[in-house]
């Protein structure tokens, strides 16, 4: 067999995030949030569910830990609900909310995970939206605060910050698509709420220098995706250089050089106006970081649309291909040519992968069994290119499967399954996937051992 080891201190985790698991919605003080309210409006998620219950997570997060420590996780990427710790988004701050965070990680510690804290995974105080959301520039600001109350107050060690989970999503999805929450379809106001979304950013990793936490590292996720012209004609390229800037350089330019793309600066302007700056932003924006998280799934193929403005071109998916339930293709060799583009074109930094991983149509067996063989050969072709990576120099330091177990897919409800663990949301009981145990022997081994790739 051959094998694929590694480096020591690699870590080996699952992620998720506080709404798609933790339900309890008013628990504790908890606030609303925009998650909160956008899934109890009629029509925007499918078969009208909600994350009042998800995993119940925030009861049964000891249970849910003891899986991980079965598996043989050595981190745990989790987001902190912003509503449970600020209710009216600031203002007086809920201490029962940051508890539940200090109880999860002394659990975590107890079991020697690693836990790689998100500050931000979608579910905005309702109170601030209210007043704007992140189109309102004040948002970046309290997200600063809450922040800066999390450092000072959640007195245990943490392994790894995450600013923001895929600022993309929440600005375009949010805010010009209208399939999450908040809702709104504008795409004027989507890159007003990029823009705030980075500058929180910037605000958040300036609020923790300041902060006394030595020697634990802050970085930002990002949703990336290498992007393929269809053919080497002259307007594919130009498509696929102009969707690759709409994706991917109108987040990693400003936090890593200073400035947003002027080749999109000037497709945007095009389009409509562009966000409402102040002097100082770019300087915040790239205030350094320690590390770079990326969330990888699959490729982007475009080609021309015909209109020059277009910031993005049209789609194309290869008819050979495999696909998940999400309708993403299947595609390795994606995450070893992002990983190495990003080192090359923006590093040197250490990198991590926060999120990659497929839904497929799993069942429960009679014997409470899950044979999810499609998810084993996806979770394992991706490590394998990411094995490939660190062999070219890529400071690739950890890979976190999406997602630890079946939860709420955001608009998608339940009907999702992307778990190293399979849920009964009914009797709400876990049942460890085969993927699960596969995995637990990758971490043991610290590699893939395989002869067929
Ligand atoms: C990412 C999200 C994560 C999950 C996966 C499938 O965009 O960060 O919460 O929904 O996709």
């Amino acid at each position: 067999m051959n094998k694929y080891l590694f480096p020591d201190q690699f870590l080996w985790g699952a992620a998720t995030a506080s709404y798609q698991i933790e339900g309890s919605p008013d628990a504790d003080g908890k606030g609303e949030s925009i998650w909160d309210r956008f899934s109890h409006t009629p029509g925007n998620v499918w078969n009208g569910e909600t994350g009042d219950v998800a995993c119940d997570h925030y009861r049964r997060y000891e249970e849910d830990v003891n899986l991980m420590s079965q598996i043989g996780l050595n981190a745990y990427r989790f987001s902190i609900s912003w509503p449970r710790i600020f209710p009216a988004g600031g203002g007086k701050a809920n201490v029962k909310g940051l508890d539940f965070y200090r109880r999860l990680i002394e659990k975590l510690q107890q079991h020697k995970i690693r836990p790689a804290v998100t500050l931000y995974h979608w579910d905005l105080p309702q109170a601030l939206q209210d007043r704007g959301g992140w189109t309102n520039r004040d948002t970046a600001k309290y997200f600063s605060e809450y922040a800066a109350y999390v450092y000072e107050k959640l007195d245990l060690p943490v392994s790894m910050w995450i600013t923001l989970n895929e600022p993309w999503v929440i600005a375009i999805l949010g805010h010009a698509f209208g399939i999450h929450a908040p809702g709104v379809s504008d795409f004027k106001s989507a890159f007003q709420v990029s823009h705030n979304l980075l500058l929180g950013h910037g605000l958040a990793v300036k609020a923790f220098r300041e902060a006394k936490r030595t020697g634990e590292p802050i970085g930002i996720t990002l949703n990336l995706a290498p992007v393929e012209p269809l053919t080497e004609k002259q307007d594919d390229l130009e498509a696929a250089s102009r969707s690759d800037g709409f994706m991917n350089r109108w987040f990693l330019d400003p936090i890593f050089r200073g400035s947003y793309p002027a080749d999109m600066v000037e497709v945007f302007s095009r389009n409509f106006e562009l966000p409402k700056t102040e002097k100082d932003d770019d300087q915040v924006i790239a205030e350094p970081i320690d590390f770079l998280g990326i969330n990888n799934y699959t490729r982007v193929i475009v080609e021309a649309s015909g209109d020059k403005n277009a910031f993005m071109g049209t789609p194309v998916n290869p008819q050979e291909a495999e696909y998940t339930e999400m309708g993403w293709e299947v595609y390795p060799q994606g995450l070893y040519d992002l990983l190495t583009r990003v080192h090359r074109d923006y590093g040197p930094l250490p990198l991590y992968v926060t999120e990659n991983g497929a839904a497929f149509p799993d069942e429960l067996d009679e014997n409470g069994q899950v044979n999810d063989p499609r998810r084993i050969n996806y979770l394992e072709k991706y490590i394998h290119q990411c094995w490939k990576a660190v062999q070219d120099g890529v400071p690739l330091k950890g890979y976190f499967a999406w997602t630890l177990m079946d939860n709420f897919e955001w608009a998608f409800g339940y009907s999702k399954r992307f778990g190293l663990v399979y849920i009964d949301f009914e009797e709400q009981r876990r049942y460890l996937k085969n993927s699960a145990y596969w995995y637990s022997k990758v971490i043991g081994r610290n590699g893939l051992e395989s002869d067929s790739l």
